[in-house]
């Protein structure tokens, strides 16, 4: 077994084995915050990526991709429903999202969820040279840190949230809440996305396990654990590349053409999810048509919503009410060749993606609660001209780094219409402006310098600098 200096482990792999029909490998660009975050950091970079196929039964094996291994773990039907679909995102996902859906607490889910965590230890624990750095990745995997620890006290753990950590309150009503808590501070470095979140955790960890705790620091079984913000971001070299890329300037034209040139296009993209605040955005805009601040002819808005996690129940329904809604907006307002949304349930290549950003006057992203939000970055990277409004969720870790950005909350319906229309009616100059501040922050906060920023604090001796390839390596 070929052993990696750094080794990730992430609930899926960059790659399912349905994406090579023909036996060859790509990278299949998952939708989802924490594919398009890795992806940047790991391609061509010699260092072994452990994670989920995608699909049930054994394991596929799948050739390296460049010089990044990958480790397949795999997962029965069974535990597809207990661990992914039950555990972690019936449970987990919703609770650390302010459940703005209720949780669901399923006693038989958590023995899967924790064979399933021990699985993607033994595997780490298998590929990581001696005093290695393994870098563990969101909810899915909270008790991977102390596993992992158990059977390696050689090696530097971190662990990163890639969602937000819910305040005290909401973390208690979990009924494994000390062994999700032990689990991730199992590591040496505990990252998240806001300064908040490091701040619940260590209440939580005086309170539950009535140990000494601030900040940025809580001592366990006499080690310290370190905490501490991260906030991840884009490939904004990628970006900016594919958003002056004149095959995507010129898709970008016939978008604007092939939706009749209005005056100005709204853009949402989204996995489709309960967190992205679709439904709440869908009710402002009807409002606006129906109370005529917005005519069908002058505006047009996109809505790209991914499928994500079609099995999970309350993913189904959401489904169904947001085609419902989009449904009944584009009957009673819409003419004929002129809908009043264009609504997309399908997953788009990356410069495709692109090509949107560049087409939309106002992106309209407005999740109930989102850790980060990338899309809300990368529209403000493929903006090379200045141009565009961003309309951006105060619940959305992005909003932090972007406060030139138009924020609402969007569980205030009437707030989210007044900004929506500020955004749509602002003058150019006053859009440049706030471009260009968002720019500049991106541009020194891009995607290497989270790696960096998270793997100096990690290896924070220096013992492992020349070993950990993004650290060393390129760029
Ligand atoms: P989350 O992690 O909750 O999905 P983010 O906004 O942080 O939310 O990340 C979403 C990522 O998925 C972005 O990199 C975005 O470009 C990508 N994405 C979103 N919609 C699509 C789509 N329809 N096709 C392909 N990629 C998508
Ligand atoms: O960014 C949060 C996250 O849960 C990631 O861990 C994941 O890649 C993404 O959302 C998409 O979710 P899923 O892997 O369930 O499709």
């Amino acid at each position: 077994m070929r052993q990696s200096s750094l080794v990730v482990i992430a609930n899926r792999l960059p790659l399912d084995d349905s994406a090579a029909p023909d036996g060859a490998c790509e990278w299949r660009r998952s939708p989802g915050g924490l594919a398009s975050a890795l992806h940047a950091i790991l391609e061509q970079t010699p260092a072994t990526w452990v994670g989920w196929a995608g699909g049930v039964g054994p394991a596929p094996a799948l050739p390296d991709l460049g010089s990044l291994r990958l480790r397949p773990v795999s997962l029965t039907e069974e535990e597809l429903r207990g661990y992914y679909e039950g555990f972690a995102n019936s449970t987990l996902w919703p609770l650390y999202h302010d459940a703005v859906q209720q949780p669901t607490f399923d006693r038989g889910w958590w023995e899967t969820y924790r064979a399933v965590n021990q699985r993607f230890a033994e595997a780490a624990a298998e590929v990581a040279e001696p005093g290695a750095a393994v870098w563990v990745q969101d909810y899915h995997l909270q008790l991977v840190p102390a596993m992992l620890r158990e059977l390696r006290p050689d090696l530097l753990i971190g662990f990163f949230l890639h969602v937000p950590f819910p305040p005290p309150e909401l973390y208690m009503q979990l009924p494994r809440r000390v062994e999700l808590l032990r689990g991730m501070l199992g590591a040496d470095l505990v990252g998240f996305q806001r300064e908040q979140a490091a701040h619940n955790v260590a209440q939580l960890a005086k309170k539950l396990l009535e140990v000494e705790a601030t900040d940025h620091a809580i001592i366990v079984d006499g080690r310290t654990v370190r905490t501490g913000a991260f906030p991840v971001s884009i490939d904004m070299a990628e970006m900016r590349a594919l958003a002056t890329r004149p095959d995507v300037v010129t898709q970008a034209r016939q978008l604007r053409h092939d939706l009749g040139q209005p005056k100005r296009v709204l853009l949402s993209v989204d996995r489709l999810d309960w967190t992205k605040g679709i439904e709440h955005r869908l009710t402002a805009y009807r409002e606006l048509l129906r109370d005529g601040f917005v005519k069908v002819r002058d505006t047009v808005m996109v809505q790209v919503a991914v499928p994500s996690r079609e099995r999970v129940e309350s993913y189904r329904g959401l489904r169904d009410r947001i085609e419902g809604e989009v449904g009944r907006i584009n009957g009673e307002f819409g003419r004929v060749g002129e809908p009043a949304i264009h609504y997309l349930n399908q997953p788009f290549a990356r410069a495709e993606l692109a090509a949107l950003y560049q087409t939309a006057d106002v992106m309209v992203v407005t999740p109930l609660r989102d850790g980060m939000n990338l899309v809300a970055k990368e529209f403000v990277a493929a903006r090379e001209d200045g141009t565009g409004a961003l309309v951006l969720s105060e619940f959305a870790g992005a909003a932090a780094e972007l406060p030139q950005a138009f924020l609402v909350n969007p569980h205030d319906v009437d707030g989210l219409k007044d900004t929506l229309l500020r955004a749509m009616e602002a003058d150019s100059a006053d859009l440049t402006a706030r471009m260009t501040a968002m720019r500049q922050h991106l541009a020194g906060h891009d995607i290497m310098a989270w790696a960096r920023a998270y793997l100096t604090a990690l290896d924070h001796t220096g013992s492992l600098a020349e070993r950990l390839p993004p650290l060393s390596g390129r760029r």
